[in-house]
């Protein structure tokens, strides 16, 4: 069957609303690298081609936008570390290393064990909650509050800034931008307190870090701040819902997981694999290059598209499209590959145990309360409403 007959469009909304892995399917198989005409682009969906397009930052850049709506308008130089290219973004990453280290994540846990267990505490057996709002919306939130050093008494004006950032990635409103104006005043406080009385937290942790005699300037750190909001919260959120969604659909799967906890690390993988909250992001070729075969001009884009190669039967075999907990762990590229391999991925995946360690020592089970709704987006396949009835162990 030829391309173009594959009836289908990367900046759909609704693609991703709906149920994209048919579609995903039929790409691997009739057009790996594939020509949206619409767009412009190439959508790459072998897990093989993502991770060689990913580990190659100087054939395949990002300077230019790495989400698909990043073609409509101009990136500004250095607006993140995620649209840096080496040699600056090695830099920047060396920077903000010592914030997301195996021993911090680690001292997290307790804290982290904490906010998991109060959220819990308002769901009461067989009442049906909106896991969404209840859960899954302010536990990362609260997470990266925390570690940013924000005091107890700011948390809900820092949700209502968190919110307005992440709008404003996707369009700046007057709306929007009075509360992102609002945290950057709070985040230079913070800074200058920091400053001051270091403490153990994130931003203190990121003013005292030098490499090679460089340190990172406040507005970089604010930039930075701004980031981890951005890239941090939705994805975990939709990490959980979409978790959570996983097992609800799958009873035979979540009751593996209720009678054997110490399988939660890896289903958090296979959540991440089946499901990957962001579905995409975008390189340019800073070169003519072939890609399987098919020859890719120079600036044109590639679309890497994650779920896709997440279900490459090449490597995950005739289950690719089962959810099944105890798959042993592959290699999926939910946080990306090389170069910008997302710098919260231990913290998210800390997160979705956590949470799920605490709801199978609270409860024996859940099922929906009603219907699922997913939002149309094209960056995150996110959940707008998840109701769920949660009932004792027997
Ligand atoms: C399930 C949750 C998450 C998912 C699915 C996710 C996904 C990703 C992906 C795919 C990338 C690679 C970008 C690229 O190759 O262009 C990335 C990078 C990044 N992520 Fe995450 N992320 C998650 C959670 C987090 C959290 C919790 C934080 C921090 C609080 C975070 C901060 C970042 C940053 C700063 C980058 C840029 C790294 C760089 O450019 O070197 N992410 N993430």
């Amino acid at each position: 069957m030829p391309p173009d007959s594959l009836d289908f469009s990367v900046n759909d909304p609704n693609f991703y609303a709906g149920d994209p892995y048919p579609m995903y399917k039929r790409l691997r198989a009739e057009s790996p690298v594939h020509w949206d005409a619409k767009e412009e682009a190439w959508c790459i969906t072998k897990l093989n081609d993502v991770q060689w397009i990913s580990r190659d930052p100087h054939l395949f850049r990002s300077r230019d936008g790495i989400l698909i709506n990043d073609k409509y308008r101009e990136v500004p130089e250095r607006e993140s570390i995620i649209s840096t290219d080496p040699p600056e973004h090695r830099q920047i990453r060396k920077l903000v290393h010592a914030a997301f280290t195996r021993k911090r994540m680690k001292a997290l846990e307790s804290r982290i064990r904490e906010i998991a267990s109060g959220l819990l505490d308002s769901i009461e057996a067989d009442k049906p909650v909106e896991f969404v709002e209840q859960v899954s919306i302010p536990m990362p939130i609260m997470v990266i509050a925390h570690m940013m050093g924000v005091a107890d008494d700011d948390l809900q004006r820092f949700r209502v800034w968190s919110d307005a950032v992440i709008d404003a990635a996707d369009g700046q409103t007057p709306e929007n931008m009075g509360p992102v104006f609002e945290l950057m005043d709070y985040l230079r406080n913070l800074m200058e307190t920091r400053k001051k009385e270091p403490g153990d937290d994130l931003v203190s942790k990121v003013l005292a870090t030098t490499v090679d005699g460089e340190s990172l300037e406040e507005a970089e750190i604010m930039v930075f701040c701004m980031t981890l909001l951005v890239a941090g919260n939705e994805t975990t959120r939709t990490l959980m819902s979409n978790g959570l969604c996983l097992l609800a659909k799958n009873p035979d799967q979540m009751a593996l997981l209720a009678n054997h906890p110490s399988l939660i690390e890896k289903a958090v993988e296979e959540m991440l694999r089946f499901d990957p909250p962001i579905q995409s992001f975008v390189r340019t070729a800073t070169e003519d290059v072939t890609v399987r075969g098919q020859e890719i001009k120079k600036d044109q884009r590639l679309i890497l598209l994650y779920g896709a190669a997440n279900h490459d039967e090449e490597e995950f075999g005739d289950t690719c499209e089962d959810f099944l907990v105890e798959r042993p762990t592959g290699r999926h590229v939910t946080f990306g590959y090389g170069e910008h391999y997302c710098i919260g991925a231990m913290l998210a995946r800390l997160e979705a145990r956590v949470l799920l360690e605490e709801i199978f020592k609270r409860f024996g089970k859940f099922e929906f309360a009603g219907d699922v709704q997913r939002l149309p987006q094209t960056l995150v396949r996110s959940v707008g409403k998840l109701p769920l009835v949660f009932s004792e162990p027997r």
